[in-house]
């Protein structure tokens, strides 16, 4: 593990974002490492750099962010466009593969890429910091607290062999979490949240079977 190396990192991103959005960063790190650590501890750099990295555009007004894509020839699809919220993650994933080119590799600006709406064929890294960014222990709202002492629960009572599972398995309780709030106040759902939770579900379903 390359400490010093993170060190800057952090230093680097701490110019770029708010003191919330660098505390929630912060979180989302030790997040991926709590996760990590038990299912793909020999990641835990690459999780490290990709949880510093997630939200490296959150802050930058939408229409800057479609500008910053256009300008680097990335083509957006009617969802990316309406779903405001989730676009920091394709600004934010080129942004990191452009300014921050010593640290990323193909699988962290992946990871970015989707962490705000899921995707198909989500790979376990992916699906780390997608659960690391809604569990971590700077949120206060009761559905993170809650989905939190879940993981923690099923992880406590499952055996090292079972850890994929819990993980497939809390990440589609946090996405359909997600769905269902956006429906109840109205928003639009990404599609690719859809297909992260049929992803899931038929994961799940042939786990269940093996
Ligand atoms: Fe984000
Ligand atoms: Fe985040």
């Amino acid at each position: 593990m390359n400490t010093e190396k993170l060190d800057c990192l952090r230093q680097k991103i701490r110019c770029n974002l708010s003191a919330d959005r660098y505390e929630h960063t912060l979180g989302v790190e030790r997040a991926v490492v709590f996760i990590g650590e038990r299912i793909l501890p020999h990641k835990l750099y690459e999780l490290r750099v990709a949880a510093l990295l997630h939200d490296i555009t959150k802050e930058m007004p939408y229409a800057d962010q479609k500008h910053f894509l256009a300008t680097e020839g990335v083509q957006l699809t009617c969802d990316d466009v309406m779903s405001e919220k989730t676009l920091h993650q394709l600004s934010g994933a080129k942004m990191a593969e452009k300014s921050f080119s010593d640290y990323i590799t193909p699988e962290i600006i992946h990871a970015i890429s989707c962490h705000s709406t899921g995707c198909a064929d989500m790979s376990v890294f992916d699906e780390i910091l997608y659960l690391a960014d809604y569990v971590e222990d700077t949120r206060r709202h009761e559905s993170c607290i809650a989905l939190r002492n879940r993981l923690l629960d099923e992880l406590k009572k499952s055996s090292a062999e079972d850890y994929v599972q819990v993980l497939h398995k809390i990440c589609l309780e946090s996405i359909n979490q997600t769905i269902e709030h956006l429906i109840q106040k109205g928003g639009f759902v990404h599609s690719n949240s859809f297909a992260a939770r049929a992803f899931l579900v038929e994961k799940l379903n042939n786990g269940s079977r093996e």
